[in-house]
């Protein structure tokens, strides 16, 4: 019996003959020859139909073949190292299972509209594959890095009360005759993790009803949400800068044929996996900013011209450190000497890529953190649980979000967010 293979195992294949369920990417052909391009999901190789070798009802179910149609092709590999993926099967039976006509998506140039409209058929493209290639290596390293550190994943809800990160982007729904909210972070819940288990992460869906259209924003994303007791800000940065090398360093070790399907320059990752990271206070990045001209003041956000700017004067991705008060979320811990900054710090990607990490040390009294609370215009009654956590043992902790589509993006080296999400959720796009 002729074993049945995935294209990506066809190495370990040479020169027997196998059996492949594939479908047709594209094709070019002559009197005497066929070359099929085939993927299967694994990798992308090519077929070579030579009219000498089969039948002619073979040579010509081969000459017919058209884009997207899905075949069972019996052949022998063979090594072929003109072509990138290595090897190429000599194929000696085709047999169709579906047909396929007037796939949309043809080898010529599409508008990105048309593009989004057909997601569900874009993904079988190449480039989109190795994006979705390299965004699952992420997932496997995130839980591979935060397991080998002795954190525990904990999951936290998607519908909930609070809104961590300000009422302006949340998106409510009845649930059951009271509002609820779709969860902008698992923070608060990792927060009370971390009391639990001591050292926690979260990682899912987001949501921010971002009214901006912008290359960094969907309105829905995932995020990983490490949390640590016992740990100060300085503690966490260095699990944030060895999380990232290590994200990188698996993407290079484990990802080298999609980097090289989307062109990514693997000595340009590299430089990213060295540690340390350069750290910069906010105050330091306004003067930056200032003596290029830049019209910022500080207490200003900064835009992604102003971080742009800021990471191009690095070669790692840099941290900015302690914000000002006014332009961060309620529970963050104060600076101890001064009273207009927080202890907390970004993490700017290099390229331009722009913030990938938001994350702080937490406020940990339960006078302070109730004020601000209140001064935040949030009811109470939704964050009395999160307040016990500072009444039974309260112990300094940080912690850290990593948008993981940001994140992709900056390693893959993408235009916009949309592709380092399957199905992405914009302000204009809810479909497929
Ligand atoms: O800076 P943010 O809002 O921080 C938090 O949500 C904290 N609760 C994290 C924590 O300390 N546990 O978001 C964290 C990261 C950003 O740095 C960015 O990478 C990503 O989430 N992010 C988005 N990604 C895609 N689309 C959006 N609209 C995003 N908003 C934030
Ligand atoms: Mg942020």
């Amino acid at each position: 019996m002729t074993e049945q293979i995935r294209i990506i195992e066809a190495k370990d294949h040479v020169d027997e003959e196998v059996r492949i369920g594939a479908w047709l990417t594209d094709k070019r052909s002559s009197g005497k020859i066929s070359f099929l391009q085939l993927r299967d999901g694994s990798a992308f190789f090519q077929g070579v139909v030579v009219k000498s070798n089969v039948s002619e009802e073979i040579f010509q179910t081969a000459k017919e073949l058209r884009q997207e149609t899905s075949m069972w092709i019996t052949g022998v590999i063979h090594e072929d190292s003109r072509s990138h993926f290595g090897y190429e099967i000599e194929v000696s039976n085709i047999e169709v299972i579906g047909e396929s006509s007037d796939y949309p998506i043809t080898p010529k140039e599409h508008g990105i509209e048309f593009l989004l409209d057909h997601r569900h058929l874009w993904l079988r493209s190449s480039r989109q594959f190795a994006i979705q290639q390299i965004r699952n290596e992420m997932i496997r390293a995130t839980y591979e890095f935060f397991n080998n550190e002795g954190f525990i994943k904990m999951d936290a809800p998607i519908l909930t009360g609070s809104a961590p990160e300000g009422t302006t982007e949340l998106f409510e729904t009845d649930y059951f005759d009271h509002p609820a909210y779709l969860s902008q972070s698992g923070q608060l819940y990792a927060e009370a993790g971390a009391m639990a288990y001591g050292k926690v992460f979260t990682f899912g869906p987001t949501f921010r009803a971002e009214k901006s259209k912008t290359r960094r924003h969907l309105t829905e994303f995932w995020m990983i949400e490490p949390e640590m007791a016992f740990t100060h800000q300085d503690q966490s940065l260095e699990v944030q800068e060895r999380y990232i090398a290590f994200l990188v360093q698996s993407v290079i070790d484990h990802c080298e044929y999609d980097l090289k399907l989307l062109d990514r320059d693997i000595d340009q990752l590299k430089k990213y996996t060295k540690l340390p990271f350069p750290r910069i206070s906010y105050d330091e990045a306004i003067e930056m900013l200032q003596k290029a001209d830049f019209d910022v003041k500080w207490g200003d956000d900064f835009g992604s011209p102003e971080e742009t700017y800021i990471s191009d004067q690095f070669e790692q991705p840099v941290f900015i450190l302690n914000y000002p008060k006014s332009i961060k979320p309620f529970y963050m811990k104060p600076a101890e000497d001064r009273d207009d900054v927080y202890v907390c710090a970004d993490l700017l990607a290099p390229e331009g890529y722009g913030e990938i990490i938001g994350g702080s040390e937490r406020e940990t009294d339960y006078d302070a953190l109730k004020a601000r609370i209140e001064a935040a215009g949030l009811d109470l009654n939704e964050y009395e649980w999160y307040l016990d956590l500072r009444k039974y043992g309260s112990v300094p902790h940080s912690g850290f979000g990593l948008g993981l589509e940001r994140a992709v993006t900056w390693i893959c080296q993408l235009d916009h967010l949309r592709e380092a999400i399957p199905f992405p959720r914009m302000i204009n796009r809810l479909k497929p």
